[in-house]
């Protein structure tokens, strides 16, 4: 950044001058983050409740936000503060740690507050723990990981829809979901908008997915009531990739001609990583996909009739030894679910004209990226739409019907949650988890969120219990 160039050191000026800048943003965000402690949010909305942990009053006061007036709690006592996985800056899992956090608290009338009995870890918290996704998001730190949580319900909004104080609930924490933190004044939170590219939505909030910690805060918007019938360890396997793959399921059935996916032939390798293991289930016994081809590692395939149920697979393909196109016939397969990254290695495979082809693992378009990542800078976005553009090239090479990366769609969560309860009490879909660690087994927990990071070796989920 500091290099002069052959400008004779025009280079350097500039680059200073855009140093100069930053600081200059820094130093403004700091006196705001002063003032905003000496004029705190909480003293204008008095808590409700006192506190019931007489130790922890004199700690994070000014932080520590306010308790809405019309909000509901359990009778039983909710700490100021709680334990959560963090990383104190971009490092891989085994800089995990548990740190005390404050509690977070409602903030609007729609927010319930969620003690947390199990979260899952998907491949995306380790990924962005690890700075992976540091060009298109800034995160704050110390980071909590985690998206999926299961737990009670134990404090609630007034607009919270049906949902009451005791209700078992399982959610994807996304956007407007988690760890709220108040921004005590319109200023800094203009500041912080130009700053970090958020969204009107966020003007007042910084909201951040938190879902190993104790306690989070989420929107009633994106909650569904648990299936009675698994644990919260299960149902915290669920949310994620059970969100994701019904969403892309029903967009490759919904896709004209191919029309839907009964008596297809559909192919989705990683039969028991997390999104293909469900998926898998989906397709068979709520979608009645004809053929169902997977692909595992040896020392997995004598589990997944086991796992999944006997019937659910029709081709098991090992992908360490064989290959898949000696063993798909080419032009064969109505739809590919490619959970693990290989989508153009699959487009020979694929039906010309009504063949499609769904990537979790590619990379996205542009706006794609820009949709989930405001802060992604224009020039990723030129590289990145033109990386889709070349995939969707191929895609037309090889006469495939349609080609995408996919995101799921936020707004649906509570609707398809619904749904993936339902199946899991009809026995139609079981999560299933590899490994557990409670939070404070740090070496446990170490090792599962390196398990995923690796995206090597694991079965199903990571689940971490807190309860
Ligand atoms: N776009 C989205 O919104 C979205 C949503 C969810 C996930 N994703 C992405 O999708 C990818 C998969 O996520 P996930 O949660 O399903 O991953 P995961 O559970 O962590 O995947 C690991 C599993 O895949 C198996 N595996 C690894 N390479 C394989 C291969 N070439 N063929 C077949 N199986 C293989 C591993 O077992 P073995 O080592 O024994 O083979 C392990 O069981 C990740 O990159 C994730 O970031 C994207």
């Amino acid at each position: 950044m500091l290099e002069g160039g052959r400008d004779g050191g025009g280079g350097r000026v500039k680059s200073l001058r855009a140093v100069g800048r930053g600081y200059i943003y820094i130093y403004i965000y700091r006196a705001l983050a002063i003032l905003s402690f000496l004029s705190p949010l909480p003293r204008r909305i008095p808590p409700t409740h006192p506190p019931t942990h007489s130790q922890h009053t004199h700690t994070h006061t000014s932080i520590h936000p306010p308790i809405h007036p019309s909000t509901r709690t359990m009778a039983d006592s909710i700490p100021s503060e709680m334990r959560a996985l963090t990383v104190p800056f971009h490092a891989s899992p085994d800089r995990l740690q548990v740190s005390t956090l404050p509690v977070p608290s409602i903030l609007l009338p729609t927010d319930v507050l969620i003690r947390v009995h199990a979260a899952s870890i998907n491949p995306i918290d380790v990924k962005k723990a690890a700075g992976m996704t540091r060009m298109l998001e800034t995160i704050r730190f110390p980071f909590v990981l985690g998206q999926d949580v299961s737990g009670v319900i134990v404090r609630i909004g007034t607009e919270a829809g049906d949902f009451q104080v005791g209700d078992e609930v399982y959610t994807p924490l996304r956007k407007g979901g988690s760890f709220a933190v108040p921004l005590p004044s319109v200023m800094m939170a203009l500041v912080m908008v130009h700053m970090r590219g958020l969204m009107l939505s966020d003007y007042f909030f910084l909201r951040f997915p938190a879902a190993a910690a104790d306690y989070v805060v989420t929107s009633s918007k994106h909650l569904c009531r648990k299936p009675v019938t698994i644990s919260h360890s299960l149902a915290a396997a669920l949310p994620t990739v059970a969100t994701t793959a019904l969403q892309a399921l029903t967009r490759a059935a919904a896709r004209q001609p191919l029309g839907d996916l009964t008596g297809k032939t559909v192919f989705i390798p990683g039969a028991l990583s997390g999104t293909g293991h469900i998926a898998l289930q989906l397709a068979k016994r709520v979608f009645n996909a004809g053929h169902v081809i997977t692909t595992a590692s040896p020392g997995k395939i004598p589990r997944i009739a086991e796992l999944l149920g006997e019937g659910t697979v029709d081709q098991i393909i090992d992908y360490t030894s064989q290959d898949v196109h000696e063993k798909i016939e080419k032009g064969s397969v109505d739809f590919v679910f490619d959970t693990m990254g290989g989508a153009q290695g699959y487009f020979s495979l694929v039906k010309p004209e009504t063949g499609v082809v769904i990537s979790l693992a590619t990379v996205p378009s542009g706006e794609q990226a820009a949709a989930v990542f405001p802060e992604t800078p224009w020039a990723i976005k030129i590289v990145l739409n033109l990386i889709d553009a070349w995939y969707q090239w191929r895609a037309r090479r090889w006469g495939v019907g349609m080609y995408e990366f996919f995101f799921p769609n936020t707004e649906t969560y509570a609707k398809d949650l619904e749904k993936v309860a339902w199946w899991v009490g009809e026995g139609k879909l079981r999560p299933v988890i590899g490994r557990t660690a409670r939070l404070e087994d740090l070496e446990g927990v170490i090792a599962g969120c390196t398990e995923v990071k690796s995206g090597k070796g694991g079965t199903g989920k990571f689940v971490i219990e807190l309860v």
